[in-house]
């Protein structure tokens, strides 16, 4: 089976995976909505066979119930946090993400320190927003799981993991209220992958969309923003979720190596495709298309550049090092003539194939130890 463009398009609605007018066609979210409704098609399953019959997930089922803590008293919220120092010192340490020669004719080009240091500012609040929404999509994919996957161990494990995201929800959104006085709206390009994973009838699907590519993405984003941001709480509070998303990403991958050991070629492929569709998403939405439209610079002139930025694209293709091993361990890779491997290799991140996958790694994440380094 070869790869051809008219897989992009039936599968992420676009043939080339960088069509910049593509991408920018689905609108940014309405920041006034307040809820918005998908259809679960799951079925709810009980099961009557109450046997331990899977001790990885027992084992994952016991850690999560020591490695419990309280948002409200473990982390020190007096912490006087100054936004645009913190941002300035974080900027000095590791610069702004963006090679400003890189902007030529836009207004970019002459931004003076203030405007550096306000596009930082933004960003901040932007990715930290994107965190909070898309641990509340955690929440909401978890307690989905509680109900449809149909082994007794996975629904005790998958109960503790609905805790946890209740309280990354919580400490994300008071973050953002407290300290940083504002929030973004959820990316469009987020919104739809959550969306997508919620509305999926196959239980599997759910772990696949979540426990693997979302949470595999955000340990990698959480672990880079906790190594090099000197602000003490934001530091602590990313510490203490990674330690709880190890967990839930390997969740994901000891539960879908049984299920997909078992497969076959054709429903390989539908988890391949859902896989590539889940990378493409969460790759759309680094364009930070809000952000450019509230710092008025023309999204239209910026984001083609942004694909250009060798700085993004090193820190971007660094986000994936967690998925792409994990989808490796679960076969996902190589099945159907090196489906997905193609597709990773073209948007430049099947490099990270033989990192350490989070099937055990998630050890190292243990509260008391130090962080493994993000990438
Ligand atoms: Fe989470
Ligand atoms: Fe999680």
């Amino acid at each position: 089976m070869t790869v051809t463009h008219n897989d992009n398009e039936t599968i992420i609605g676009r043939a080339e995976i960088n069509d910049i007018d593509a991408i920018l066609a689905i609108p940014t979210h309405d920041p006034n909505e307040i809820a918005h409704i998908v259809k679960n098609n799951a079925d709810s399953i009980f099961t009557w066979d109450y046997s331990l019959s899977r001790p990885a997930l027992r084992k994952l089922y016991e850690k999560a119930k020591v490695g419990q803590w309280n948002a409200t008293t473990d982390l020190p919220w007096d912490t006087d946090v100054d936004v645009e120092k913190t941002v300035a010192e974080d900027q000095a340490l590791i610069g702004t993400g963006i090679d400003p020669t890189i902007y030529i004719g836009t207004p970019v080009e002459k931004w003076d320190d203030k405007q550096w240091l306000e596009f930082g500012v933004e960003s901040r609040n932007w990715i930290l927003s994107q965190f909070m929404h898309g641990e509340q999509g955690a929440l909401l994919c978890t307690a989905k799981i509680v109900e449809t996957v149909p082994w007794y161990d996975a629904k005790l494990y998958a109960s503790t993991q609905v805790v946890d995201e209740a309280r990354h929800v919580e400490v994300f959104a008071r973050y953002l209220e407290e300290k940083l006085g504002g929030r973004y709206q959820i990316n469009s390009h987020l919104r739809m992958l959550l969306d997508d994973i919620v509305n999926d009838s196959r239980w599997d699907m759910t772990y696949l969309g979540m426990q693997v590519m979302v949470e595999g993405l955000a340990l990698a984003a959480f672990g880079f923003m906790h190594q090099f941001t000197g602000e003490p709480l934001l530091k602590k509070l990313l510490r203490y979720v990674m330690s709880d998303e190890a967990r839930h990403v390997a969740f994901g991958v000891l539960s879908l190596q049984e299920v997909y050991s078992s497969l076959t070629d054709v429903e390989m492929k539908d988890r391949q495709e859902f896989a590539f569709e889940a990378a493409i998403r969460l790759r759309d939405r680094f364009m930070q298309q809000e952000v450019w439209e509230r710092m008025g610079v023309p999204v239209r002139d910026v984001v083609p550049l942004v694909l250009q930025d060798p700085t993004r694209t090193v820190f971007q293709s660094m986000l994936f090092s967690k998925i792409v091993p994990n989808c490796k361990k679960l076969g996902l890779l190589d099945r159907n003539d090196k489906w997905l491997r193609h597709r990773f290799e073209e948007m430049g991140v099947i490099q990270f194939e033989d990192w350490e996958d989070t099937g055990e790694e998630y050890l190292k994440f243990e509260l008391g130890d130090e962080a493994p380094a993000a990438v």
